[in-house]
This record gives C-alpha cells, sequence and structure tokens, in this order.
C-alpha cells in the first residue's frame, strides 16, 4: 500500500529518481492444486534490461525467513521447495524485483496453508462395470494420499430421463457401488472429494465430468427376452412349414387355379387375330394380290380368292400359340 504511494507522490517531483527506482512485482499469488503449489507473478516492466526476482518463505514457527531457491531468478514463478510441502503448516512468503544494485521493495503474500488453500481437482474414474441393478466405479485420488487422510467420494447420480432427480451418496473407498438402480438404464454421475482437514472441516474437490452408462439387463428378463425371441421364431417356423405342406397338398389345384391366368393370352389372341388380318386385307392392294392368285394357279384359287377370317382363324387354331 505504502509503496504505491510512494509512487505516486513522489515520481512527479523527482523525474531524475525514477531510475533508480524498481517498481514492486503485482499479481503475485500462489497457486496451488492437489497440493502442488507455486507462487507465480507477473514480471516487472522495464525499458530495457533484465529484471530477476527473489522469493523468500517463513513458517509460522520459525521467524526468519529463508531462501526457497529462487534467489535472482529470472522466471516469474517460483515452486514451492520439498521442506515446504506440509498441508498444515502457515507459510509466508514474500518476493522482491531487482535489477543491478536496485531492488524493488518486498511483496508480502497472506498465509498459506495448503490443507485449506489448495484446490483439489476431480478424482479419476478408472473403470465402472453395470450390472442390473448397479453400477460398480472404480476411482483413484487426485492426488497421492497421506496416512490417516480421511478421503470421502462424494457420488451425485442421477437417471439419465426428462426430469433427473440427483440423488447423493457418500462413499469412503476406491472401489464402490451405487445401487437401487433400474436395469437396462441409462444413468449419469459425477464424483467429487471430499478431505476431512484438521479443523474438523472438509475440504471439497472439483466435480468429475459427467459419465453416463446403461446398467445391464438381468437375467430373468435376458431369459424371457430369449424365450419371446424363441417362440417368435418357433411360429414363424411352424408357418412356413405349413405354408410349404399346403402347397405341396394343393399343388394341382393351386395349378389348376393358375392356369386360366396362362391360357386367356391364346384366347386374346384368337380375338386379336381377326382385326388384324382384316386391316391386313385392307392394306393388300390389288397389284399385289394379281401376281400372287397367278403363282398358286389352279389348286390356290379359292385361297387365292377368299383369304376370308374363317381360314386364318383354323389356322391359328391349328397353329396354336407360338411361344
Ligand atoms: C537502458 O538503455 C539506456 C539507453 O536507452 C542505457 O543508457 C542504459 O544503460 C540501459 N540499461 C540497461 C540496464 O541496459
Ligand atoms: C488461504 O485461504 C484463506 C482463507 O480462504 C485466505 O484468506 C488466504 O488469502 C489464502 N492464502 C493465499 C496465499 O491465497
Ligand atoms: C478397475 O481398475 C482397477 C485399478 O485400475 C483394477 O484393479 C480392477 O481390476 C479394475 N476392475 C475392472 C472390473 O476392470
Ligand atoms: C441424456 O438425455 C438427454 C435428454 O434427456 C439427451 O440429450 C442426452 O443425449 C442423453 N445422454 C446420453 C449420454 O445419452
Amino acid at each position: 500500500m505504502f509503496q504505491y504511494i510512494y509512487i505516486f507522490f513522489f515520481i512527479p517531483l523527482l523525474p531524475l529518481e525514477t531510475s533508480s527506482y524498481l517498481p514492486a512485482p503485482k499479481n503475485v499469488e500462489v497457486y496451488s492444486y492437489n497440493f502442488q503449489s507455486l507462487l507465480r507473478w507477473s514480471p516487472v516492466p522495464v525499458e530495457n534490461g533484465s529484471v530477476v526476482y527473489t522469493a523468500h518463505y517463513k513458517t509460522g514457527f520459525y521467524g526468519a525467513w529463508s531462501g526457497m531457491g529462487c534467489a535472482q531468478t529470472p522466471r516469474t514463478w517460483c515452486p514451492f521447495p520439498p521442506e515446504l510441502r506440509r498441508r498444515r503448516w502457515t507459510i509466508l512468503l514474500r518476493l522482491r524485483a531487482e535489477r543491478g544494485a536496485l531492488a524493488s521493495p518486498w511483496v508480502l503474500t497472506p498465509p498459506f496453508v495448503a490443507e485449506t488453500n489448495t484446490t483439489l481437482g476431480p478424482p479419476r474414474v478408472n473403470n465402472v462395470s453395470a450390472r442390473p441393478d448397479s453400477l460398480l466405479v472404480g476411482v483413484s485420488p487426485p492426488f497421492t494420499p497421506e496416512p490417516g487422510d480421511l478421503l470421502q467420494y462424494l457420488v451425485s447420480y442421477w437417471e439419465n430421463s426428462s426430469s433427473p432427480t440427483e440423488k447423493k451418496l457418500s462413499e469412503s473407498k476406491t472401489r464402490f457401488e451405487i445401487g437401487n438402480l433400474k436395469e437396462s438404464t441409462l444413468y449419469c454421475f459425477s464424483i467429487q472429494v471430499q478431505l476431512k482437514i484438521y479443523s474438523g472441516h472438509l475440504l471439497e474437490g472439483q466435480q468429475s465430468a459427467p459419465e453416463c452408462h446403461r446398467t445391464a439387463l438381468s437375467e430373468a428378463t435376458r431369459a424371457w427376452y430369449i424365450i419371446f425371441l424363441f417362440s417368435v421364431g418357433f411360429v414363424a417356423l411352424n408357418l412356413v412349414v405349413a405354408a410349404s405342406l399346403f402347397l405341396w397338398k394343393y399343388h394341382q389345384k393351386i395349378k389348376y387355379w393358375a392356369q386360366p391366368p396362362l391360357e386367356i393370352p391364346s384366347h386374346f389372341r384368337e380375338f386379336l387375330r381377326d382385326p388384324d388380318v382384316a386391316g391386313l386385307e385392307e392394306l393388300y392392294s390389288p397389284a399385289e394380290e394379281e401376281p400372287q392368285a397367278l403363282v398358286l394357279g389352279g389348286e390356290g384359287g379359292q385361297e387365292g380368292e377368299d383369304p376370308s377370317p374363317n381360314t386364318s382363324r383354323a389356322r391359328a387354331a391349328s397353329e396354336g400359340p407360338p411361344q
């Protein structure tokens, strides 16, 4: 706070002093995910040259500042050294920018306690096996638990229907069952971890992405299904056999019934032939008819003179259908 006031009041008054002043880094924060922590900040902007940073830590027990392994680092982040990976310790951090002989004022972070300040990620869902009335879920925690950790898995699950009602369940094992489910139904679930911390409070983790699985078909339903399919198949087979027997037994009659439509064309043909011949007669020119009569001579005299419909019908009958 006071550093900023200093900048605002003294820079305009003492412009020559600006080069000898280095502003403190901004946005200094502890980023902690699944108990992996680091200090990070925004770089200090300068016209040229490089700025380096130095970070220190102090625990609640010990009053002196110690180096974090990040002395005059050009990076804008500093991971916590192994000795700071204590979940319950209260840790204070300070950071400053340095440039040559110049150093910025220290920036202090609020007290950090991993157990309360870290963000726990979602648990990992390893495998899900579907049963007719339950889903068997295997999970692993988002971080490596320490001995004595009281870790709970809070499971929210719902049937994937138009009006889903969420149910909750708390499990302490990494392999558990979501029970009392309907068979062959799609259910979705999302899991988060809850870590019981020293204060007795619960540190809640992030929700896992919803996962949907269909419960299995029960043996009874499956048996009924198989019986049903078998019955349908059996009935269908019987129908086919009956139809085949019927066809075999009455094939003569069926042939007889099928006959008339086959004969119809020949009848038609006879009916059709008359106008056909009549048409041809009309088309015959006398010039063409005369040589025919001459070639045939006396024996075919009658035919040549009289190509009557009766003779052509008789011829058609003797020939039968051309096919
Ligand atoms: C920055 O640049 C100025 C000239 O632009 C130069 O005089 C000065 O030495 C430079 N500082 C650094 C730290 O390089
Ligand atoms: C840790 O959490 C407390 C309580 O929420 C908060 O006041 C504090 O600023 C946090 N510490 C850090 C370093 O973010
Ligand atoms: C589920 O995963 C765990 C660990 O990965 C394994 O031990 C277990 O056999 C798996 N179960 C099934 C049913 O695949
Ligand atoms: C769940 O149901 C909704 C509609 O109720 C549907 O849009 C969605 O695809 C379903 N999810 C799955 C995984 O089938």
